[in-house]
């Protein structure tokens, strides 16, 4: 890993300790870098992004945590401290590591809309909002998804299939989705098989 990606995510870590967000971080910033293979983005602003995208919900009460995001109606504005905090969080991160202004400028942005803002303001946004989904088909999220929205693996990968369209913007994003949702079937047919008999 890039030496800076690593100072990073020591300087994230005391802020991702919530919600799952150190794994959720991780496999998104593995996404990221496969993503960026085939699609356009500025590592630069990609790498950084997606590291920080989550620092904000270290200010939201884990007790609340779960009204703000996920399936059903939630509480957006509560959902929206997370960007706005976590905005202010990755500024100060990227500051202390140098960062110069206008990189700040544009990774801060990209933060302040990650779920709120459903179009991309460039590709590199693009590029950090796939990533960030495509963990939703990881392993890691398929257990951890199911256990907090007490959804069945079936239904959870109903979900999953149903949300693709309208979730990716990129076509190597919603690619690597659906290959990671005949993977899911696969890893989980064990679980799937004995949900049906039920
Ligand atoms: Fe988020
Ligand atoms: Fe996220």
């Amino acid at each position: 890993m890039d030496r800076m990606h690593i100072r990073l995510f020591e300087l994230a870590a005391p802020f991702l300790d919530t919600r799952e967000n150190g794994e959720h971080t991780r496999i998104s910033y593995e996404f990221a870098g496969r993503l960026l293979d085939e699609e356009q983005g500025d590592p630069e602003v990609v790498f950084p992004a997606i590291i920080l995208h989550d620092v904000g919900w270290k200010c939201i009460p884990e007790e609340l945590q779960l009204t703000a995001f996920g399936p059903g109606k939630k509480d957006m504005n509560l959902n929206r401290v997370h960007e706005v905090e976590g905005a202010k969080i990755a500024g100060g991160i990227l500051a202390e590591l140098g960062y110069p202004a206008s990189l700040i400028e544009e990774i801060t942005e990209i933060i302040l809309g990650h779920d709120s803002r459903k179009r991309a303001i460039s590709k590199s946004d693009a590029v950090v909002k796939d990533s960030d989904k495509l963990w939703r088909y990881s392993d890691h999220a398929m257990n951890t998804n199911t256990e907090r929205f007490g959804m069945t693996f079936r239904e959870n990968l109903e979900r999953l299939g149903r949300t693709l369209d309208a979730w990716f913007l990129t076509a190597a994003g919603r690619r690597m989705a659906s290959e990671r949702l005949l993977e899911l079937e696969s890893t989980y047919a064990v679980e799937l098989s004995a949900e049906i008999s039920d």
